[in-house]
């Protein structure tokens, strides 16, 4: 096997004409946790199916866990573990008979004890005899990443996994992600939350079906080459009026009583404040560190790639 989990060269794939996945390249690594960003509709699930081989590109090749994604599509799905975007298990069967089911569809050998197994993990061996269609939005994704990962696959491709899951249910949830990581696993998950984004190793942010940027969380943040500072005012309003006419500031959102700014110049900041003084608002401007969040919305406003 290569030493990535999945590569990818010139990945295409259009529905209707109209272009999802643009020529996408990818080298993951084995054994790491990848994040997977970019805005609705930029292409994530469509490449998360091709690299599953359960969606044939247009164009392009690449390997998955050392398998050609065109011709050797049944050893993928053998070896690796997909979580849909939407619960894709069965609402009429038990939690226990989901299990079961997944695990004959995979052959497994002495399944009664591996799902005994697989209940008492992910802590739902009380659940067992619960129709899953009745659990709640944080137990079904409980039981979608066990019935993924019952046949200890090599890879897991997670699509947006937590997206109906409180925060509680979201640390249980990637705790077990943690510890599957442990063993040598490689993980893609598809996010759209930040705080899901800082437990990666590495990123790829994707924007109209192209890779704007791929690397670890500190080479995403020193390659952006942008500055954030917070600005406080009484008159936030008129402040955001004035500011949103400045070609110099990138991006402007208001968080409560703040507007926080972004810009590519180092003297942004400085310039804000004089520009404010001289329509007459009092504002107090302030430096920001940069985080993941400000990458994205930089990355996503700025389509063209990085190379990291
Ligand atoms: N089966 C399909 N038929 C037609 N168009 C499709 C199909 N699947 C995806 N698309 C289109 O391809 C583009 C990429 O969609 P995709 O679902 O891959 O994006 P995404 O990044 O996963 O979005 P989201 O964050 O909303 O899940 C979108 O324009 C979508 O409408
Ligand atoms: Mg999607």
């Amino acid at each position: 096997m290569s030493k990535f989990a999945i590569e990818v060269q010139g990945l295409t794939k259009s529905f209707n004409g109209k272009l999802a996945v643009d020529q996408l390249d990818l080298s993951i690594p084995e054994g790491i946790i990848c994040g997977f960003l970019g805005p609705n509709g930029s292409g994530k699930t469509t490449t998360i199916r091709m690299i599953c081989g359960l969606l044939k590109a247009d164009a392009g090749q690449g390997t998955c866990l050392g398998f050609d994604l065109f011709k050797e599509t049944r050893n993928i799905r053998k070896n690796i573990g997909y979580m849909t975007q939407k619960f894709s298990g069965y609402h009429d069967l038990t939690v226990r008979e989901n299990l079961s089911f997944i695990s004959r569809l995979f052959s497994i050998q002495n399944r009664e004890e591996t799902i005994d197994q697989t209940l008492e993990k992910f802590a739902l061996t009380t659940r067992q005899n619960q129709l899953a269609g009745y659990l709640s939005g944080g137990l079904k994704q409980r039981l979608a990443l066990a019935c993924c990962l019952i046949h200890q696959p090599k890879l897991v491709l997670l699509d947006e996994p937590t997206a109906s899951v409180d925060p509680s249910a979201r640390r249980d949830f990637w705790e077990i992600l943690y510890q599957t990581a442990a063993q040598g696993v490689t993980i893609l998950v598809s996010t759209h939350y930040m705080d899901e984004a800082n437990r990666c190793q590495e990123l790829i942010y994707l924007s109209n079906g192209r890779v704007l940027a791929q690397g670890s969380q500190q080479q995403i943040l020193h390659s952006s080459n942008i500055f954030i500072w917070n600005i406080y005012s009484q008159q936030i309003d008129y402040a955001y009026k004035i500011l949103k006419k400045i070609p110099l500031i990138q991006n402007i959102s208001i968080f409560d009583q703040t507007l926080q700014i972004s810009s590519k110049h180092p003297k942004a900041g400085d310039l804000t404040q004089m520009i404010l003084h001289k329509e007459g608002i009092f504002a107090t401007v302030t430096s920001h560190p940069f985080n993941l969040e400000d990458a994205y919305v930089h990355l996503i406003a700025q389509p063209k790639k990085i190379y990291l």
